[in-house]
């Protein structure tokens, strides 16, 4: 299989979290996509509504993410979620280090860090963000600010785990404002975040890391973004709730 086959991700955010209104939303995509998706649909759906999601889609193609997890399995950790749990669930995916956790929520690139080998250890699969904010991107900064992000999410991960991992580009300027990285622009940073990663492990392994952009994905956008040559699919959010929409940007591959 190709381990670059693009990826239609959606992140719920906090959004649709009572399990019927998940139940819904994932009916509704799924008469939608009538199984005509080129491309492997991912839903990041909130906590509570986790376990509605995966009974819903069991038996499809359609797999289930978290939005978060914690990096210890079990504790005194009060309101936190173990990826042990989430890994026995079913669940496959877990989005990490995504800029609103890091704004809102003290994200760390350490956290990231501790998360991302956590949830190697039970068989998870990251969905590792990253994305510099406006101020940066004036500044120069782009280039510097992802490659540190990268590097430091990645500290001590083993060349062997990262074939699991795919990569999301979320410049913050993007996100929810409706103002999309043209194809060129996002193309660019999805490049340069596969060079870094051949430089700190090799060209093979760069070559065969999935890397997504989000930020205002939509159904307008998503082919051309889909096209470039170093982004394999998208980090949805807004259009993620729409089940039309959605099912057009699984569908654009
Ligand atoms: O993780 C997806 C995201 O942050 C992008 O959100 O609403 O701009 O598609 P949106």
């Amino acid at each position: 299989k190709n381990p670059r086959t693009i990826m239609a991700a959606g992140n719920w955010k906090m959004n649709q979290g009572v399990p019927k209104q998940a139940e819904k939303l994932i009916g509704d995509l799924q008469a939608e996509l009538k199984g005509e998706e080129n491309s492997e649909v991912v839903l990041g759906v909130p906590f509570t509504a986790l376990a509605k999601a995966l009974d819903t889609v069991a038996g499809t193609d359609i797999r289930i993410a978290a939005q978060n997890c914690h990096f210890a399995d079990k504790g005194a950790y009060t309101g936190e979620v173990s990826p042990e749990w989430l890994a026995r669930m079913g669940v496959k995916y877990v989005i990490l280090g995504h800029s609103e956790r890091r704004e809102y929520f003290a994200e760390t690139d350490e956290t990231v860090n501790q998360k991302i080998k956590a949830c190697r250890h039970w068989g998870l699969r990251p969905i590792l963000c990253c994305g510099e904010t406006l101020a940066e991107r004036e500044a120069q900064q782009t280039f510097t600010k992802i490659g540190h992000q990268i590097k430091a999410a990645l500290a001590g991960v083993p060349e062997s785990d990262l074939h699991f991992l795919t990569v999301a580009y979320e410049p913050i300027w993007a996100i929810g404002t409706g103002k999309t990285a043209t194809d060129a622009q996002a193309e660019e940073v999805c490049a340069f975040i596969r060079d870094e990663v051949a430089k700190l492990y090799s060209r093979e392994t760069a070559d065969n890391l999935r890397i997504l952009y989000g930020g205002s994905v939509n159904a307008a956008n998503a082919a051309g973004l889909f096209g470039q040559k170093d982004i394999d699919g998208g980090l949805v959010g807004g259009a993620s709730l729409k089940a039309a929409d959605f099912a057009v940007i699984a569908k654009s591959a």
